[in-house]
């Protein structure tokens, strides 16, 4: 680019001093914040965060671009976003925020989107694409945090842990009885997981770990190496939903995964199996669910994403069966931090007109 380059800075002491804060401060973990920040050009282009994220990864882009920053959990508003997206070249997002080719109309300037977040059906990215906008997400640091909840979940709805606490703070717990709260159990038991691509290859390494069976079903089938590495058998659709005792769904929310999980889906498992879903709410039919779990279909669910967040289906709140979170998978600091991070880094590298590393439509380059 013939621009000057900016020394690389240290990483703020902070963010090491936040890993021992909360009691984060693996030896890798540390040495991934001490490291020294990728180098990039400073560039005169000006960049909409458009919603409160990590300090670090404002810091990382403060003297780089030009940031105008929406320093609130309150997301923008469709006509908010649009007013200030004018004249700016990039915004780094959230899921909450709805990015279509009108927005891209309303704002010719914008070049990059980058989405804090693996998954990114909130971008209409065709609609990108066709604009020559850049879309980039952040995978892979969040799929040991987003994977320790899908098993929390399989864990906490098959031992009704959400239940059983909440009976216990109602003053109920007034004596033990041999067939109290009893639940299914997960060791040795057959989880079947939808879409086997990295958290979903994570869930299972945890379930194999839990001696358990491990059953998949994705368009994309993995190599015989792979799924013998892993331990995990490929299956029809019908005959995952057929033997599992636990269902997890970790596929991207597409047109073809809408409702992937529906009324006939749930007739078809056990009724002592448990649905975890910590994908996208859309891809289980939330009304057929709560009917599932009010009729003893299934067992019960372990939930952190729903169809119309952060509206949750009032029937479903009824469930005792249901163990609900609020989109929490990928939520621990570091994590959350590193993908903060993550997404400034694919943005100064897309203003920068070098080939962002998490860019979700390659072509736009080409
Ligand atoms: C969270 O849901 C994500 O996609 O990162």
């Amino acid at each position: 680019m013939g621009l000057p380059m900016r020394p690389s800075p240290r990483k703020p002491s902070f963010a090491i001093l936040r890993l021992y804060r909360t009691g984060q401060n693996t030896p890798d973990a540390v040495r991934r914040a001490r490291e020294p920040m990728r180098e990039y050009p400073s560039v005169p282009h000006s960049v909409l965060v458009s919603k409160h994220i990590y300090r670090e990864a404002i810091d990382h882009l403060a003297g780089r671009v030009a940031v105008d920053y929406n320093d609130s959990d309150e997301s923008l508003s469709g006509e908010q976003l649009r007013a200030r997206l004018g004249g700016k070249h990039g915004v780094i997002c959230q899921l909450t925020d709805h990015i279509d080719a009108s927005l891209l109309d309303a704002a010719p300037s914008v070049r990059v989107v980058s989405n804090i977040a693996v998954g990114f059906d909130n971008i209409d990215v065709a609609a990108a694409t066709e604009r020559g906008v850049i879309v980039t997400n952040t995978p892979g640091v969040l799929t040991d945090t987003t994977a320790d909840l899908a098993f929390a979940l399989i864990l906490g709805a098959g031992r009704r842990i959400g239940e059983s606490e909440r009976y216990l703070r109602a003053g109920r717990y007034r004596q033990w009885r041999i067939d109290l709260l009893t639940g299914w159990d997960v060791w040795g038991a057959t989880l079947g997981i939808f879409g086997m691509g990295r958290i979903g290859q994570a869930v299972a390494r945890r379930g194999r770990g839990f001696n358990m069976r491990v059953l998949y079903h994705d368009p994309f089938r993995l190599s015989e190496d792979a799924e013998r590495a892993l331990g995990i058998e490929f299956a029809p659709k019908g005959a995952v939903l057929k033997q599992a005792d636990f269902v997890s769904l970790h596929c991207a929310l597409t047109p073809e995964t809408r409702h992937l999980i529906g009324a006939a889906e749930l007739r078809a498992m056990k009724p002592t199996s448990v649905l975890v879903n910590t994908s996208r709410g859309p891809v289980v039919d939330e009304a057929a669910l709560a009917d599932a779990l009010q009729a003893g279909t299934i067992a019960a669910a372990g939930l952190d994403v729903f169809e119309r967040e952060p509206e949750v289906h009032p029937k479903l709140l009824q469930c005792e069966n249901a163990l609900m979170v609020p989109h929490i998978a990928s939520a621990s600091a570091a994590t959350r931090t590193r993908m903060c991070v993550m997404a400034a880094e694919n943005m100064l590298a897309g203003l920068a007109g070098e080939r962002p590393p998490d860019i979700v439509n390659p072509e736009v380059l080409d």
